[in-house]
């Protein structure tokens, strides 16, 4: 593995440890759908490997990319991994053979793809894993008591096999309830410029100091969210006020958001990656953040 190219400065925590604010979301590795290998391993390959050269200490994945693609493609790329890396996992679904996403979130379960994660990714000890619950998605979804899932990540924190417990795709009542049972590192919701229906949850955070991850920050792949920011026209006026392009207009507003609003932004491209980290540089001023405020919203989805 080739060293950080630059001295790395953590400005971040994600719960406990220290991070750097903008990190790698590693979906968008997989095949279409992220489901099946990537068209071309080698650029998945390279894109993992110059996002640690630039210094990226925290990503983020899940068995079921894939799935047992996108883990694999991460040990491959990285291991032995640099000290500080931080890999963050999730549990609470499998893929069936169409590629369809199917819970399967009992504790046993948990504890079950935990240990494939670990197994997978070949390390000792996961930096965080999310519960990934289905209840924003589908409410009338039967799942296994809250309790006990979280009992069951709970209990592997206990043995050393994860630092750090999350939560994701989850309402303000379930932070609540993990933040006073076991305590989290993390929630990650869906949130951007474009949806910004979470900012409840992002409140909750920003009282108990939980660091806070959107996914899909630039709108969802599925629904075409970049385009949809690059034709907004008031992210077109401040992208081009600051002489940046629009997604990074959409990063930048969600750093501003919170100083522990770590980034995970995803993408199969080196050209994409050196835009997104080229982010930290972006400093949006209040009369670009009044302007942003005025994005037409839409909420967006798988
Ligand atoms: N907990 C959950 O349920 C959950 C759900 C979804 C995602 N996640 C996590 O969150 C991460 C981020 O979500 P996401 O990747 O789905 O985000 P996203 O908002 O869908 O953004 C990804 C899309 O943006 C494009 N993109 C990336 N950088 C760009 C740039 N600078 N300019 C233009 N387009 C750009 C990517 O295409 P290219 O590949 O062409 O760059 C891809 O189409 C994921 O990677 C995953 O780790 C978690």
């Amino acid at each position: 593995m080739t060293a950080p190219t630059h001295e790395t400065s953590h400005d971040s925590f994600l719960g406990h440890l220290p991070v750097r604010r903008i990190g790698f979301g590693a979906m968008q590795l997989a095949g279409p759908g992220v489901f099946g290998p990537p068209k071309d391993r080698d650029a998945a390959i390279a894109v993992l490997r110059r996002a640690v050269e630039r210094g990226v200490d925290h990503v983020d994945t899940a068995q079921f990319y894939g799935p047992d693609v996108v883990n694999d493609l991460i040990r491959e790329a990285l291991h032995p991994y640099p000290e500080g890396l931080r890999l963050v996992t999730k549990v609470g679904a499998v893929r069936d053979d169409q590629g369809a996403w199917l819970p399967a979130a009992r504790p046993d379960q948990l504890v079950e793809q935990v240990e494939q994660n670990l197994r997978s990714l070949d390390v000792e000890q996961l930096a965080l894993v999310n519960l990934r619950r289905f209840e924003r998605d589908a409410p009338d979804a039967d799942e296994p008591p809250l309790a006990d899932q979280l009992g069951a990540l709970a209990g592997l924190r206990d043995e050393g096999k994860i630092a750090m417990v999350g939560v994701s795709n989850v309402t303000a009542d379930t932070v609540r309830t993990a933040i006073e049972t076991v305590g989290i590192g993390e929630v990650q919701n869906p949130f951007s410029i474009l949806d910004r229906s979470d900012a409840p949850v992002l409140d909750l955070c920003r009282e108990h100091g939980v660091s806070y991850v959107p996914y899909f920050p630039l709108g969802s792949a599925f629904t075409g969210g970049p385009a949809a920011i690059a034709a907004d026209p008031h992210v077109t006026a401040v992208a081009a006020k600051h002489g940046v392009t629009t997604s990074q207009v959409a990063l930048a507003w969600l750093l501003a958001q919170y100083d522990r609003l770590l980034l995970i932004p995803g993408t199969s491209s080196v050209a994409h990656l050196e835009e997104n980290l080229a982010v930290a540089d972006v400093v949006l001023d209040e009369d670009d953040l009044a302007r942003l405020e005025q994005v037409e919203p839409v909420t967006v989805g798988h």
